[in-house]
């Protein structure tokens, strides 16, 4: 990994936690310099910033509120002003409210779309000319609700279902600026936000991911950073528009065979 950055320039929204944060300190520890975003987390952000000057690499610490397109513009022209130019998006910041669809109200509603949807573009149309003669790549976020059922996730399940379709949008229309535009789809990550979302329920969980996961444990946020710096790198110029999964196979499983212990033997 290392060096395989060497001399870019990386933005990485909601990096001062999870895994936001796993990829900015990845990106640095690969050889580049990091813009470290956050909305809320200023100490833990001001913490990645250390680690990451830690390896020798700029740090720049923007704050800004995704979900207002006004601070979206403030945050790249923090960048422009810092850098002229960027290299890498990685458009990892999201949040939601858990609500069944019966349950929702507009503003539930807007503000998802406006944080992981809108948001993208218009950050997308502030990177594309920063990359201006660069081999730009953008990352975004998907997830395992995009494609499947998940108990109170209609909402951003479905935002993330627009996110990797203007993935590939991104990936058909930026690729004559030899942008490339994937996404990464974790399965269930070892975050703030899982265990905020399964709450005292988050141990159980677990353990019930790791049986039904193939490779036989949940991930963290340091899986889903290592294939971020690949599709960064010079390694992936030729992949664009995909979806990664990065799940140890959680997604391969079928339910009642799982569930039932029709599943493979397990190693003894
Ligand atoms: N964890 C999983 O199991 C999982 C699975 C599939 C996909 N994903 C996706 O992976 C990404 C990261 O997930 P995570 O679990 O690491 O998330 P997380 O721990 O909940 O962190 C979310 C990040 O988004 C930022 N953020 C939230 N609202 C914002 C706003 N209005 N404006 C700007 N920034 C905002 C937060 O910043 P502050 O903390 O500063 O407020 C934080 O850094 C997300 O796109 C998520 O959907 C996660």
């Amino acid at each position: 990994m290392k060096d395989l950055l060497n001399g870019r320039v990386a933005l990485v929204t909601g990096s001062a936690r999870g895994i936001g944060r796993a990829t900015a300190l990845a990106m640095a520890e690969a050889g580049a310099d990091v813009i470290v975003h956050y909305r809320r987390q200023r100490e833990q952000a001001e913490a990645v910033a250390r680690e990451i000057e830690a390896f020798g690499r700029r740090a720049l610490l923007v704050q800004a509120d995704l979900e207002q397109e006004d601070q979206v513009h403030q945050l790249f022209n923090a960048v422009q002003d810092a850098f002229g130019h960027l290299d890498i998006l990685v458009a990892n910041a999201a949040a939601t409210a858990f609500k069944p669809i019966l349950a929702l109200r507009a503003h539930h509603l807007e503000r998802t779309y406006r944080l992981v949807v809108w948001s993208l573009i218009w950050a997308v149309q502030r990177a594309a000319p920063l990359m201006e003669g660069r081999q730009g790549r953008i990352i975004t976020l998907s997830g395992h609700g995009s494609r499947f059922t998940i108990p109170h996730y209609a909402t951003i399940g479905s935002a993330k279902g627009a996110v990797e379709s203007l993935t590939r949008y991104l990936a058909y229309e930026l690729g004559p600026r030899r942008i490339t535009c994937n996404a990464i789809a974790p399965g269930v990550v070892d975050t703030d936000s899982s265990r905020y979302y399964m709450g005292e329920r988050f141990a159980a969980f677990r353990e019930a991911v790791s049986r039904h996961t193939p490779l036989g444990r949940i991930a963290t946020p340091e899986d889903v950073a290592r294939v971020a710096v690949f599709l960064a790198s010079d390694l992936a110029g030729f992949v664009t528009g995909q979806v990664i999964t990065v799940d140890g196979g959680l997604t391969l499983t079928s339910g009642p065979f799982e569930v039932d212990g029709f599943g493979p033997e397990p190693v003894r």
